[in-house]
């Protein structure tokens, strides 16, 4: 179902991220024509959100889809986590776009319509508008009142470029409304969002991407690569703590979603670099023998017991080229730092 909602100003968008709970809970607008600028799709219902989390947290190693972290507090709080000095990602992927935009620009061409996959605050694709002249810019985000904060600002800046919103869980479908633009899309993946999901689920979004993509479309992908242990769990155990912040936040998350109880003084931030898996692992752990009950359901946790909030894959420069060929993708072009830390790939369908 396509439900599209009415635009709201800067001002109201802002007190609706206070006020709202999340997009899965927002009830369809019954206002279709009110605006064409920002559509927001329902893939799930309360219901299913609610299943989901049910048998996550009474699973034997409970588990939590990272999608919850980004409730409007936790975008905010990853923002705060693309500023730590601990935290490379961002920075590294941004060097190499600056450094390389000319290059980028002339792989991707200019005025395409380009949708971008977790837009966020849409801070990293307005770095590319200069170089890329896109005639259409649709961002892409579950956490839909940011998102909706975020073009109604960006809008303000580039007017000249068409902008239209969408709301959407697209790890669950790549169905975009009929007013994106079906010729020379540019998917954008940046800051290697794409290393959440484990290896054949990345394989599978992007068989997806490269199908929305259309005969004429590609991709522009940022990935995280293999390094020391000690730089990849100081970027996901900062010193300042708002990682740690960033996912207890799913607690309080989690709370408002399901009328859980769990008390955030329980628990503890853990996250650290896997080497067995090649990934950063977070959970959250519980501090001392703690019970937590919500609508339907409760659970005892032991100390120490803990609950997987997030995988962060990291790959080697190869590994990730075999994962684009085996997804359709050809004609890989790559750009990387000097310390090979990070690589920018651009993709066109095979
Ligand atoms: C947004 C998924 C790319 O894995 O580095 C940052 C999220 N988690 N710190 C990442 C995250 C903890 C981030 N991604």
């Amino acid at each position: 179902m396509i439900t599209k909602i009415p635009t709201l100003d800067c001002s109201s968008a802002y007190l609706a991220v206070e006020q709202r709970d999340t997009p899965d809970s927002m009830p369809p607008s019954p206002n279709p024509d009110a605006s064409r600028d920002f559509i927001q799709i329902y893939r799930s219902d309360p219901q299913a959100v609610h299943a989901e989390l049910h048998a996550g947290l009474l699973a034997e190693q409970p588990a939590v889809s990272p999608k919850y972290l980004y409730d409007a507090l936790g975008s905010k709080l990853f923002e705060a986590i693309c500023e730590l000095p601990e935290y490379y990602p961002t920075r590294t992927e941004a060097a190499i776009v600056e450094c390389h935009l000319a290059d980028i620009a002339r792989a991707a061409g200019q005025g395409v319509t380009l949708i971008d996959l977790g837009a966020g605050n849409c801070a990293k694709a307005a770095r590319l508008f200069p170089a890329l002249r896109p005639v259409q810019y649709v961002p892409v985000d579950i956490s839909v009142d940011f998102l909706r904060d975020a073009v109604c600002r960006l809008r303000q800046q580039s007017p000249h470029i068409r902008m239209i919103g969408v709301g959407m869980d697209f790890s669950a479908s790549l169905e975009l409304p009929d007013a994106v633009g079906q010729e020379r899309r540019l998917f954008f993946y940046p800051g290697s969002s794409i290393g959440n999901f484990p290896p054949e689920q990345a394989a599978a979004l992007l068989r997806r991407v490269r199908e929305a993509c259309g005969p004429d479309g590609g991709l522009l992908i940022g990935v995280d690569l293999l390094k020391d242990r000690q730089t990849l769990d100081a970027a996901y155990d900062d010193a300042l703590g708002v990682t740690a912040s960033f996912n207890l936040n799913l607690l309080l998350h989690l709370n408002r979603l399901i009328g859980a109880d769990f008390d955030l003084r329980n628990w503890r931030h853990r996250g650290c670099f896997n080497e067995a898996h090649g990934r950063i692992e977070m959970h959250l752990e519980a501090r001392r023998e703690t019970r937590v009950s919500w609508r339907g359901g409760a659970r005892r946790f032991l100390a120490g017991e803990r609950i997987h909030t997030e995988s962060s894959y990291k790959y080697a420069r190869h590994d990730f080229l075999q994962l684009l060929e085996r997804s359709g993708f050809g004609r890989i072009q790559t750009w990387t730092d000097e310390r090979g830390w990070f690589m920018v790939c651009h993709a066109r369908v095979r």
